[in-house]
């Protein structure tokens, strides 16, 4: 039994943030305002995980899928993005916690990859939380790109598939994958990591989710048997051995 699936001390928490729109929509709001609120409650999110247990946490802020969103709609998220990333990163680092963006760089508005490349040299000594923000991602895309390199040589194994995909500071797959909003899909979203993952799917929309929200799941999360296919979980199979 490997490794690469096993649950370590530290959680790989993965977290669609499902549900922006809808909250501004019942507030008379228009969607941005929602995306805002969305951005508070990352902050409540990323201070509490580490209490939690959680070592890496790895957010979905917008989809390649996502440009297919009206003009503005694109414009006000790029820009929370980046509001983001200058006004949290002296907090972030006071906080320990490690910055990573996945995705596409070269398709983002001017600036956007140099902030995130700033935030993340600066963040790079952050021990106690590594937070990867996920930016014109696509799981499919990013397997394909991989499997790409690949195309006239030896196809990689499943390790070094992995450590391609995973980039920077994903130690491990992913333990818990949960999902605001209601809607119970994967969206693209981490496809290869969360091969064994627990799926927590909840109704509360991003902007009203909070700490309480993630020690919920992780507590619903330890009570589940993982087995990863076998008749025990990988820990006991690997102390038996
Ligand atoms: C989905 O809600 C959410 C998004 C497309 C954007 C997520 C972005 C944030 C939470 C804010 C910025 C993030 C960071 C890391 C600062 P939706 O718009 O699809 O909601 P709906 O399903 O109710 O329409």
């Amino acid at each position: 039994v490997t490794n690469e699936i096993s649950s370590p001390d530290r959680l790989h928490v993965a977290i669609i943030m499902d549900g922006n729109g809808r909250w501004a929509a019942h507030r008379g709001l228009p969607r941005p305002a929602g995306h805002r609120a969305g951005a508070a409650a990352v902050r409540r999110v990323v201070e509490a995980a580490p209490e939690l247990g959680v070592g890496t946490l790895t957010l979905f802020a917008f989809s390649s899928d996502n440009w297919r969103r009206p003009g503005d709609e694109v414009a006000a998220l790029m820009g929370l993005l980046r509001r983001y990333l200058r006004t949290e990163l002296a907090r972030l680092v006071d906080n320990g916690i490690r910055l990573m963006v996945m995705g596409r760089r070269d398709r983002l508005p001017d600036g956007l990859a140099d902030d995130i490349a700033e935030a993340e040299q600066c963040s790079t000594r952050g021990a106690r939380l590594d937070l990867r923000i996920a930016i014109d991602y696509s799981s499919r895309d990013a397997i394909a790109n991989a499997v790409a390199g690949w195309r006239h040589g030896t196809p990689p194994q499943r390790d070094e598939f992995r450590r391609l995909l995973a980039g920077r500071g994903a130690g491990h797959d992913v333990d818990l994958l949960i999902r605001s909003g209601g809607e119970k899909r994967l969206s693209d979203f981490l496809l290869w990591e969360s091969a064994y993952a627990e799926l927590c799917f909840v109704d509360v929309l991003w902007p009203d989710f909070g700490g309480d929200d993630l020690a919920t799941a992780i507590a619903d999360f330890r009570r589940r048997e993982r087995r990863f296919g076998g008749l025990c979980d990988v820990e006991h199979l690997t102390a038996a051995e």
